[in-house]
């Protein structure tokens, strides 16, 4: 019976198991992960264009082939996150629709324009510290493939976090005027990278259920304090500041207090009111009606193999 399978589900969940595709679930339980990593899957896509726009300005052969392979990974996380989807019942055409059409969401943190080139280094120091911090907890989610994609695409974030952070650290050993162009950078993005976590938890209509559900391990506001607390140390080896007069340590929490980011903001944002918003869903539209030649090509091919194995 449904009350069965229910308790079944439930046991697996609170005992920290894995719920695989094969698995009875939850309708509630079903949407939510398609919601949450559909939408993971498009930012993923998405946020290869604020660095993507980059590659033909690197400065050097080395930092190009590094972006390069970033902005590759990037790509490839979003394709592992679709495959994800798909075991719940969705497949890719469809959420790419649901994406172009503007009817489902991705990060905030895509909707911001890339200015210079420290915005490379600062997004791989913040944006994918952020997603690591972010990230690492849902490599435990109770959801089998969806953690396991979690594995590898934190350990390659890890390697964009650290190429990040030596870029920085490389411009803020050059020249004042480098050094300007990296503190500019960070007052830029640090407060759209707090923003990354969602909306505070009074404010996050989701987290509860998801929590309950183990698909999320942590609250939104718990992710933020954690990811402030491990960048001050950072920036202080950086040599840069963060653009918030209410940050300091703390000594009774043992955790820094900060500012409140500009929630408005956030909810123009992830309504589609960005500053990029329009031009990001316009280029991967593009990109998609560009590559129709090809789905149609392998479609092609795919129905005259079946059809020569049938004869
Ligand atoms: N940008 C855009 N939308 C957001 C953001 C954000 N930073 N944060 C929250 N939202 C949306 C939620 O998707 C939700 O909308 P919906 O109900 O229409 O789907 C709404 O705001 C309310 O938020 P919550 O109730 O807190 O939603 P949720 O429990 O899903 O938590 C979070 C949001 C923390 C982003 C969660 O979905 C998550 O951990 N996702 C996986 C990580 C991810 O998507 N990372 C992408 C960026 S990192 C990268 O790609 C480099």
């Amino acid at each position: 019976t449904t009350a069965d399978l229910e308790t079944e589900f439930d046991r697996i969940v609170q005992s920290d198991q894995r719920i695989e595709p094969r698995d009875w679930m939850p309708d509630g339980y079903r949407k939510t992960l398609i919601r949450q990593i559909a939408q993971h899957a498009h930012s993923e896509i998405i946020g290869m264009q604020p660095e993507g726009n980059w590659l033909t300005r690197a400065p050097s052969l080395r930092r190009k082939a590094i972006l390069m392979a970033k902005v590759q990974d990037e790509a490839g996380h979003g394709l592992y996150l679709y495959s994800a989807t798909e075991t719940l019942g969705v497949d890719r055409a469809e959420l790419t629709e649901n994406l172009i059409e503007g009817r489902q969401k991705y990060s905030s943190i895509f909707n911001y324009p890339t200015l210079s080139y420290a915005d490379v280094g600062v997004i791989g120091w913040l944006v994918d510290g952020a997603a690591i911090c972010n990230q690492v907890p849902l490599c435990r989610s109770s959801y089998g493939p969806y953690g396991r994609a979690m594995i590898r695409v934190c350990k390659e974030e890890s390697f964009h976090q650290r190429q990040g952070f030596e870029m920085l650290m490389t411009m803020m050993s050059g020249t004042q005027a480098q050094r300007d162009m990296v503190q500019e950078s960070v007052n830029r993005w640090w407060w759209p990278a707090l923003m990354m976590f969602g909306p505070p938890d009074d404010r996050s209509p989701n987290s509860a259920q998801s929590m309950a559900w183990r698909i999320k391990r942590h609250t939104n506001d718990e992710l933020r304090q954690r990811f402030v607390d491990m960048s001050v140390p950072q920036a202080e080896v950086l040599g840069v500041t963060f653009p918030d007069p209410d940050l300091a340590w703390n000594a009774d929490r043992g955790a820094y207090d900060f500012g409140e980011p500009d929630w408005d903001e956030f909810m123009q944002v992830v309504k589609g009111n960005g500053a990029t918003s329009v031009e990001r869903i316009a280029n991967r539209r593009a990109a998609h009606e560009n590559g129709a030649w090809v789905r149609a090509a392998a479609g092609a091919f795919a129905a005259r193999t079946a059809a020569s194995e049938k004869e």
